[in-house]
């Protein structure tokens, strides 16, 4: 027997048979060699599966869309399947003619396509305090990415007729039990807000919203509301449950800040990440995400030092607004410990703060909207850990 690998000497049953026939999946499903990467729900977050959280594998995520199986979902009151012949969409309140639309009336109205991510609020919501999760999918994972197509809320809003005057807020409206509603501002809702059926070239999956969702680009995901039945136009917000109570900001003072929506500019590095193992010295691509709700990333910084001394990593394009962009960076590592960091910058300049420097401003009381610098720990055996560095 001569020496070398078997898997190149042996010629393996896949090069001497015939394969499997076309249409075996009429749905394309991934290898059956990819059974790891999967949503997970943290174990004990909430009492029930139908008002909980799944997070996405973002440590197994290559460039910027998540494949829609693997989009996170929050859902207050569970998912329904609904059947789009018997969706309808109205719209209401301060506008001329109030209208309602079937899912056939609205796809053929012109429709647009773009890529934007969604991040719920309380991503990284667990680490106010102190460190809480083991991996990037638990810190970060309530984040996506998708090309989105539907009709402009602008267009919808003109065809009614509203009150150019006096409407100067939408109230959004989802067909789930949990009467999901949120205010958006006019300004807001003519700029590029989207009534989105498509998600990735094909209709929304159940989970995030089918048939019909609302996209507000760089806005915290509880206002993307799903299964959209309904915008009402009136002339003041309309501090509903989810916006007076609930996705308010717990500052130092005592005091709540509402109407927070905006998610500020955020990066993470999801390889090395925690939970994962460096085979050894040498070279490593450090590899992860950055995004601005407010437009496009500038830069993006990656300490090895734990932030004393920064690198400019290479942005991967395309670099688009309100939407997540990938960068990579070389590194040689010596086999010491040590502790990676990134740091995003936006178009507008404003650069991703430190933990303690977002604790100063916010207290650690808060839930929503941790947009903290990021620690990875490496340890001289490769394991990587969560850590965090002031
Ligand atoms: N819309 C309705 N109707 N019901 C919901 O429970 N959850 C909101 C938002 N829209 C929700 C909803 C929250 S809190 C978030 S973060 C996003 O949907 C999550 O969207 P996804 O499940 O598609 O990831």
């Amino acid at each position: 027997m001569p020496d070398g690998d078997p898997n190149i000497l042996n010629l393996p049953e896949h090069s001497i048979t015939l394969g499997q026939p076309v249409v075996t999946n009429g749905y394309g499903v991934p290898s059956k060699y990819e059974t790891n990467l999967l949503r997970r729900e943290s174990p004990g977050l909430t009492r029930v599966g139908a008002a909980s959280v799944s997070f996405a594998p973002l440590q197994g995520l290559f460039g910027i869309i998540t494949p829609s199986g693997l989009h996170f979902e929050r859902h207050h009151q569970g998912w329904h399947d609904i059947d789009p012949s018997k969706h309808r969409f109205m719209i209401n309140g301060l506008v001329k003619n109030p209208k309602v639309y079937t899912m056939d009336d609205l796809m053929r109205l012109p429709s647009v396509s773009r890529m934007h991510f969604i991040e719920c609020g309380a991503n990284t919501a667990m680490e106010w305090g102190n460190v809480a999760v083991p991996t990037v999918q638990y810190s970060h994972g309530m984040l996506s990415c998708c090309e989105f197509t539907g009709v402009p809320l602008s267009v919808l809003l003109e065809d009614c007729g509203y009150d150019k005057k006096n409407g100067k807020f939408v109230l959004a409206e989802g067909a789930d039990g949990s009467s999901m509603t949120r205010t958006i501002s006019m300004d807001r809702a003519l700029d590029d807000v989207i009534v989105a059926w498509g998600m990735n070239g094909e209709m929304l999956r159940p989970e995030n919203g089918y048939p019909l969702r609302l996209v507000v680009p760089g806005v915290q995901g509880v206002s993307w509301v799903k299964w959209l039945r309904r915008i009402e136009v009136g002339d003041k917000p309309y501090a509903t449950k989810d916006e007076a109570i609930h996705y308010i900001d717990a500052m130092p003072d005592g005091m709540y800040r509402q109407y927070t929506s905006i998610q500020e500019c955020k990066s993470v590095i999801t390889t090395p990440s925690a939970g994962q193992m460096l085979l050894d010295k040498g070279f490593y691509n450090i590899t992860g995400l950055a995004w601005s709700g407010r437009g496009k990333i500038k830069r993006v910084d990656v300490s090895v030092d734990g932030g004393r001394n920064w690198r400019t990593a290479r942005l991967e394009g395309p670099v688009n607004t309100k939407c997540l962009t990938r960068f990579n960076i070389n590194w040689a590592w010596d086999g010491a410990p040590v502790v990676l960091q990134s740091r995003a910058i936006d178009d507008t300049g404003y650069v991703q703060p430190k933990i303690n420097e977002l604790r100063e401003v916010r207290g650690t009381r808060s839930i929503y909207h941790n947009n903290a610098i990021q620690s990875w720990k490496v340890s001289e055996s490769g394991e990587v850990s969560n850590v965090q560095v002031y």
